[in-house]
């Protein structure tokens, strides 16, 4: 079953944070941040069902048809599958995982209504579950292929094996890993190795680590380094964290959080950072604690 080649920005608007889980956009906040961050060049949002407990997909579609802007000027991504507690569910008892075929028709339905879509460039399964069958998403996705509902198929969170297992059956075209300079393990462990060998978009979420979420000896020695090298680069941390991501050659796309087009600007930036060899190097074994074997 073919799927559309992925044509993302380069970095890619994460929308957790905009709504109920975060900066409580109104309608019209989120219409003028979608155009500000278009303006900057970034054209991919990513969103999940569950983000704002089920509420930020469709405050999102309101504010897309309110900024006017045309809907093939934009990539949306979205993901299904976390059966989380929620007033919109509340016959949910426990966080789980659902990825039976019915589930995936109806849940992508919703997502689409939600978004005031006719079509999601990319529909990602959000966690692997111990009970996911092959078959029956493959089953699933082709109907949504066929029917044009989605335009490509990926994961999150998957590893090697368990994209393995659905690629016997269907081909996988991206992958979003947490990755970043304080969750380095995807470039040690083969993950990111695996989705170049096949051919699958990476894509990190939380690209800037927890440098400005916690206060840690990790976070505190690559401050460190990070102060010097902001000052050889002329530049901000956040920029040196983005750059760090984009040099790895399997051609990370950075899902970024932010809620202030500033900082959106300053990722948008970091892709005219060419860190030096050894100026990665240090980042990294600051992060680890210890020098390389
Ligand atoms: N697939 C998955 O399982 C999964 C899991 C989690 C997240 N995601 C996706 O990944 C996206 C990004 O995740 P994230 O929010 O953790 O990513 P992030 O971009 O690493 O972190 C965003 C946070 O960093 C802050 N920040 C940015 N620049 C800063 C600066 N210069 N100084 C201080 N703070 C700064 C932001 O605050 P401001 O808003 O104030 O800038 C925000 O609180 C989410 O929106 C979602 O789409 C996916």
């Amino acid at each position: 079953m073919l799927q559309e080649k992925l044509q993302f920005s380069r970095i890619i608007q994460g929308v957790m944070n905009w709504g109920a889980w975060g900066a409580k956009m109104s309608t019209q906040q989120m219409a003028e941040q979608i155009e500000h961050v278009l303006d900057l060049g970034i054209t991919t949002f990513d969103h999940a069902d569950i983000y704002g407990g089920y509420t930020t997909e469709a405050e999102f579609g309101k504010a897309f048809k309110e900024s006017g802007v045309n809907r093939e000027d934009v990539q949306l991504i979205s993901k299904l599958g976390i059966q989380y507690l929620s007033d919109e569910r509340p016959y949910n008892r426990v966080k789980h995982y659902q990825y039976d075929a019915t589930y995936i028709l109806e849940n992508t339905e919703r997502s689409l209504q939600k978004l005031n879509t006719n079509y999601l460039d990319l529909l990602l399964l959000h966690r692997p579950s111990p009970l996911m069958d092959p078959l029956e998403i493959k089953g699933a996705i082709e109907r949504l292929l066929t029917e044009g509902k989605i335009k490509s198929f990926g994961v999150s969170n998957f590893t090697p094996s368990q994209v393995a297992m659905l690629e016997k059956h269907i081909k996988v075209s991206g992958n979003q890993i947490e990755c970043s300079i304080t969750q380095y393990e995807p470039m040690l462990n083969g993950v990111l190795d695996d989705m170049v060998t096949k051919n699958i978009l990476p894509m990190a979420w939380s690209p800037l680590g927890s440098i400005f979420k916690e206060h840690t000896q990790q976070t505190m020695r690559v401050q460190n380094v990070l102060k010097t090298l902001r000052a050889k680069y002329r530049t901000t941390i956040d920029q040196i964290l983005i750059a760090w991501l984009l040099k790895h050659p399997s051609g990370i796309h950075p899902v970024i959080g932010t809620s202030k087009v500033s900082h959106a600007k300053a990722a948008v930036k970091a892709q005219e950072i060419n860190l030096d060899i050894q100026d990665w190097f240090e980042l990294l074994i600051a992060s680890q604690g210890h020098k390389v074997p």
